[in-house]
């Protein structure tokens, strides 16, 4: 099959020698939802940068067989919807509706069209009515669910998001999931969540200190109290 993500051996370094990522493979299929978890500094958003080429690191990430690289990041950032760990790193508009709509309309869709993505997301994420309000005027679990949806207007193939339900209260985190389970997309989703990871993906992949430690079954990897504990993921 197809690979929609392929990383080999792939090491980052940050411009401060902070070593990020140390010799990272991962091969991600359609239709999987995979979870990448592990202990704070574990190198999980640092890894999800690299798939729309934020950053870059010493082996070509390619997406959909398409190298990420400068010449085919408008391409892959069309494919690869990424929501940051932070939602202030997302929102930079007047007002909720212009940046649920700054991807749209960026694609050149109509302006009909754009109005209805915006609509749709918003929906989705339960924040219809709040097109005028500032973004910065929000609180922080509105922030993310607004983030979300500047992502989810663009009905990407790839959907990566950090931290979705970070701040989320349980009634919102909840209907998120459902929404979660309902999109087709491939979905790559860090997280210290472990119910979201047993709600959503099928597979889960443990990061620590740069590595992957652990890729497989996500009920073997979270019944592997040995496993979860050598990484901080237990206590
Ligand atoms: N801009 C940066 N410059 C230098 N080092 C960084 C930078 N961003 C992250 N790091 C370092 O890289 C390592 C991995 O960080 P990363 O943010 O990827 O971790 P994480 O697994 O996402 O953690 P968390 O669970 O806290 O979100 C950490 O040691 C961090 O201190
Ligand atoms: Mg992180």
């Amino acid at each position: 099959m197809d690979k929609v993500i392929e990383i080999k051996n792939l090491s980052f370094t940050y411009p401060d020698g902070r070593q990020g990522l140390k010799n990272v493979d991962l091969n991600v299929y359609p239709g999987e939802n995979v979870a990448v978890i592990g202990p704070n500094g574990a190198g999980k958003s640092t890894l999800l940068l690299h798939f729309n080429g934020i950053l870059r690191g010493n082996s070509t990430v390619k997406i959909c067989r398409l190298p990420v690289e400068e010449k085919n990041l408008k391409e892959i950032r069309k494919r690869v919807g990424l929501v940051f760990q932070d939602p202030e790193d997302q929102l930079f508009s007047l007002n909720v509706f212009d940046d649920v709509a700054f991807g749209p309309i960026n694609m050149g869709y109509s302006e009909f069209e754009v109005k209805e993505r915006v609509a749709r997301a918003l929906g989705w994420v339960g924040m219809g009515g709040y097109e005028q309000r500032s973004p910065h005027h929000l609180s922080v679990g509105e922030k993310k669910r607004i983030a979300i949806a500047t992502v989810l207007s663009l009905d990407p193939e790839i959907l990566v998001i950090d931290e979705p339900t970070s701040n989320l209260d349980p009634r919102s985190k909840w209907s998120f999931i459902e929404l979660l389970k309902q999109l087709p997309m491939v979905k790559i989703i860090a997280t210290h969540d472990l119910e979201l990871v047993r709600a959503l993906c099928g597979r889960t992949v443990v990061m620590d200190e740069g590595k992957i430690v652990a890729d497989g079954n996500t009920e073997d990897i979270l019944d592997d109290i040995t496993l979860l504990k050598a990484h901080g993921l237990a206590h």
